[in-house]
């Protein structure tokens, strides 16, 4: 991991990756790529290209000479939804294009995929590393479609490729891309303008989800494991906490008593009835030493305070 190209780094998860990875590797040794241009405050190098684009891509990757690519670029569950042609092209076009560009080459691979792949008949509880998967999204199909494809990479051509199934990830830097879970990162930042949250699926929905502390050191993990670890060539289940929309609530009237959360379910329920409740993720925590820190507890505080930092600007 001498010289590291993220792919959709202004997204959630790329703006706090470039953080974790700053800590041990220099700005000028880390490039972001994104549809949209640099957010601040522009550390590291930056480059305004559409990832279907193969050979600006390709140049991408030599100018810097990357030898890792973080591939984050993607269209999400709830925006796939509404655009499922334009949710194919990024996330298959995209991906094949990164895997093409590796093939040959000494270039190592994340690409994250998730609990979209689960579909209707996958178990909900303790769901395994291996059952059915039947994705009922355009998302889910791209996340399933492109787990083989990095499978395919891997075996036929040599790519270390490395993938995980992220479930949905709370933060409090950059605000989510349009996914099922957002309600999740939503109803903290209501909490603390407004005292008031509407949540888009019902009390009830418990769906797994992850800090993104421990996503992005997920991340890093997997890559700094050694090859013989990695076991699953597809994409590992990975899970930190489940609780209900209901639960979630409740922790933050442990913090702010006046809180309430109203609930008007929208597309997105039918969406959340569809994956998995709580997640089996021991092949993981056994191949790679995966280990969540953060529970609902540890998420709520530590959200509650850099919000209402960001928010309210208190010290
Ligand atoms: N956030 C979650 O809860 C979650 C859960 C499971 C999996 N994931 C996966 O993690 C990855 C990153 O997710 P995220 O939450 O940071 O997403 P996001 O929507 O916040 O960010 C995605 C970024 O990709 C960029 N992008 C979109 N189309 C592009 C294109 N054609 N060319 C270049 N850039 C493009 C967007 O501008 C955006 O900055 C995705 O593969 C997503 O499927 C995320």
């Amino acid at each position: 991991m001498k010289r590291i190209l993220i792919t959709g780094v202004n997204g959630q998860i790329g703006s706090e990756l470039v953080d974790r990875l700053l800590q041990f590797v220099d700005a000028d040794k880390i490039v972001g790529l994104d549809l949209r241009p640099a957010m601040p405050p522009y550390v590291i190098a930056h480059e305004t290209v559409d990832i279907t684009n193969k050979e600006a891509l390709r140049q991408i990757v030599e100018k810097y000479q990357a030898d890792t690519i973080f591939h984050l670029a993607s269209l999400l569950s709830a925006v796939g939804e509404m655009n499922p042609d334009q949710a194919w092209h990024v996330n298959m076009t995209g991906l094949k294009n990164v895997l093409d560009i590796a093939r040959g080459k000494n270039i190592q691979i994340f690409w994250p995929s998730s609990i979209a792949v689960f579909g209707p008949n996958s178990p909900r509880q303790n769901t395994p590393q291996k059952t059915i998967l039947d994705p009922n999204t355009m998302y889910g199909i791209t996340k399933r479609a492109g787990e083989l494809l990095c499978q395919y990479y891997h075996e036929k051509f040599n790519v270390d490729v490395r993938s995980v199934r992220y479930p949905g990830i709370i933060s409090h830097k950059t605000e989510p891309g349009g996914g099922t879970t957002d309600y999740a990162v939503a109803i903290y930042y209501e909490a603390v303008r407004n005292r008031v949250y509407t949540c888009f699926v019902a009390p009830d929905t418990c769906l797994p989800m992850m800090y993104m502390d421990d996503a992005v050191r997920a991340a890093v993990e997997i890559m700094q494991a050694d090859l013989e670890a990695i076991k699953v060539h597809t994409s590992y289940n990975l899970t930190a906490v489940s609780f209900t929309a209901a639960e979630l609530a409740r922790e933050i009237t442990k913090h702010i008593p006046e809180f309430r959360c109203n609930y008007e379910p929208d597309f997105r329920q039918e969406i959340a009835l569809s994956w998995p409740q709580t997640i089996d993720d021991s092949a993981a925590r056994a191949d790679w030493n995966w280990q969540h820190k953060f529970d609902l507890a540890g998420i709520t505080t530590d959200m509650l305070e850099k919000l209402d930092k960001k928010i309210r600007g208190r010290n």
